[in-house]
């Protein structure tokens, strides 16, 4: 199983923060944001993480995570994302190193309270297709948005003005080999991105779209109210453990 961060972008939602760094490397309570989501992959027992960054400060992710030592790793593999293609395009970068294999992708921003371990073995057994992580939110218009139908997802809508349901899309996805072959036939969407939510919309169409509902808090760190939020969350939880 391979795990790929997506930490591209520019991070214009949150200037001036991010006009000298990018977004994932500004700071959650005592580490670097993007040592979250790391940590997440890791935890569940993935040891070969590909990481895809862009922007002006690329360079500062090889100086702050090396090989992975700190994660416990042997290496991290690194590609850079020219321009602003979206998510999926950025995942699309991960074909040299995912082909022929499965994946668990994380969002650079998705910082999360649990373990997904129980969820990436879910995955292991299933046959094939995706698998995605909902939870319910306050504000789904925010995110990609799951229209639900008993025990099935049976569509998925991108920052809707009328959500169909309460249950956002979390960043992490999974996913088999065919997610190249899908994201190699995406049309740009009206904001000129390859849509991740297109990806899961081809999975659903398939009938190859599993999931399961996240159990802990989880939040996004891409706005200012998020980012403050996702330092008050990881705070908190730290200072109940009795960590600085
Ligand atoms: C992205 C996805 C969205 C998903 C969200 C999770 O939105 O497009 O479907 O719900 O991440 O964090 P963005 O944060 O790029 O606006």
């Amino acid at each position: 199983m391979r795990g790929v961060v997506l930490a591209g972008g520019l991070g214009t939602r949150q200037l001036p923060l991010t006009k000298i760094t990018n977004k994932h490397l500004l700071p959650i309570w005592d580490k670097p944001m993007v040592y979250y989501p790391i940590g997440t992959l890791v935890r569940a027992g993935i040891q070969d993480i590909l990481l895809v960054t862009g922007g002006n400060n690329a360079g500062d992710f090889l100086r702050l995570l090396g090989n992975g030592k700190e994660f416990g790793l042997s290496h991290i593999d690194y590609v850079y994302q020219e321009g602003q293609g979206g998510i999926a395009e950025a995942l699309g970068l991960a074909r040299y190193y995912a082909e022929g294999q499965r994946m668990v992708v994380i969002l650079g921003d998705n910082i999360i309270e649990d373990d997904i371990t129980p969820f990436v073995q879910a995955f292991r057994r299933q046959e094939r297709g995706a698998r995605i992580l909902l939870k319910e939110v306050d504000d789904p218009e925010r995110f990609g948005v799951a229209e639900l139908a008993g025990d099935r997802v049976v569509s998925i809508e991108e920052k809707p003005s009328a959500p169909k349901s309460r249950y956002a899309v979390t960043g992490i996805y999974m996913y088999d080999a065919r997610v190249f072959e899908i994201i190699s036939k995406l049309r740009p969407s009206g904001r000129g991105e390859l849509e991740i939510t297109d990806v899961n919309n081809a999975y659903i169409a398939a009938g190859e779209m599993q999931f399961d509902y996240l159990p802990g808090w989880w939040t996004d760190a891409g706005t200012f109210e998020s980012l403050y939020r996702a330092n008050r969350l990881v705070a908190e939880k730290a200072l109940a453990a009795g960590r600085p």
